[in-house]
């Protein structure tokens, strides 16, 4: 059996959209259907009368039950667009999210030295760490989670990147947050950290449900992780150092509490991009 394109975008979109897991279901038909035949998003819309043949009907199909299914888009690709860089993704780790960029911005306006050393925390897929070397290649970017499989994916997309040519290697280690690390010695400590509580609803909703707990959830209600992030890193930052840490949109207060009850100075909260609560800074005294 074959089929126009644009009729085999229109049937999977329909498909799509009656399982009621996505509410992207026409974008979602679109790169499921380019991913199978390899060709950029323009050919829909220049070659809308291609003949897709019975191989390549067979691959959609597969991947757009799995969508029904509810796996996210991202897994089904096996990638991820972040700040511009293509990245390897799989159930190992968070997908890296448009809102976390609104972090990568920030930095980039701070006023950090020539060669700053940053460390990312729970780093992924890599997406802060890479995102920051391939701007800044002369900062001494280091990335560290505790999931051998998340390390696993972030060493794929170092290699990948570096052999691209975007940014340097970057450093990968393993660790429980900073707490084998040398004291005072960084100038930038940024991490997007678990901080859902593990009884929130959301968690049984949408592409969450398919992501690792250990890259979402944090005991004491979900604030644990950034209670120690924040107490390592006022050791492990230099004395006038950048602390970053993403948290939940209704978890702004709270967070300004536990930050400002360590001892840092200019504790502010920013929005992303959807003008929702999305991250804090600080730095060290
Ligand atoms: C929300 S994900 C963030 C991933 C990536 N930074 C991003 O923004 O796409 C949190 C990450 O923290 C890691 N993590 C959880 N507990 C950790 C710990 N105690 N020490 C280091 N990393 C940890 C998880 O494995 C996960 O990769």
């Amino acid at each position: 059996m074959s089929m126009r394109l644009d009729q085999l975008v229109r049937n999977c979109a329909d498909a799509i959209a009656a399982a009621q897991h996505s509410d992207s279901a026409r974008l979602d038909a679109e790169l499921l259907v380019l991913h199978v035949l390899e060709k950029p998003r323009s050919f829909l819309y220049s070659h809308p009368e291609f003949i897709i043949n019975a191989d390549q009907l067979a691959a959609v199909n597969h991947l757009v039950q799995r969508r029904c299914d509810g796996i996210p888009v991202a897994y089904l690709l096996g990638q991820k667009e972040f700040w511009s860089l293509m990245l390897k993704v799989d159930e190992r780790v968070l997908i890296p999210r448009p809102e976390t960029e609104a972090i990568i911005d920030y930095i980039l306006q701070l006023n950090l030295p020539e060669q700053a050393s940053v460390i990312d925390l729970g780093t992924g897929s890599g997406a802060i760490a890479l995102a920051l070397a391939s701007e800044k290649p002369n900062y001494f970017v280091v990335a560290s989670d505790y999931s051998e499989g998340a390390l696993s994916v972030a060493k794929n997309n170092v290699q990948q990147l570096a052999a691209n040519g975007a940014c340097h290697e970057i450093p990968l280690l393993r660790g429980d947050w900073l707490s084998a690390l040398a004291k005072n010695s960084f100038d930038l400590v940024v991490s997007n950290p678990p901080y859902i509580d593990a009884q929130d609803p959301h968690l049984q909703q949408g592409d969450v449900r398919f992501e690792p707990l250990s890259a979402l959830v944090s005991k004491d209600s979900g604030y644990d992780d950034i209670k120690l992030i924040s107490r390592q890193a006022k050791a492990c930052l230099k004395s006038g150092g950048h602390l970053i840490i993403e948290h939940g949109y209704d978890q702004r207060e709270a967070i300004t509490k536990i930050v400002e009850a360590e001892g840092y100075l200019n504790v502010l909260d920013h929005d992303d991009l959807n003008a929702m609560p999305r991250f804090i800074t600080a730095i060290n005294s």
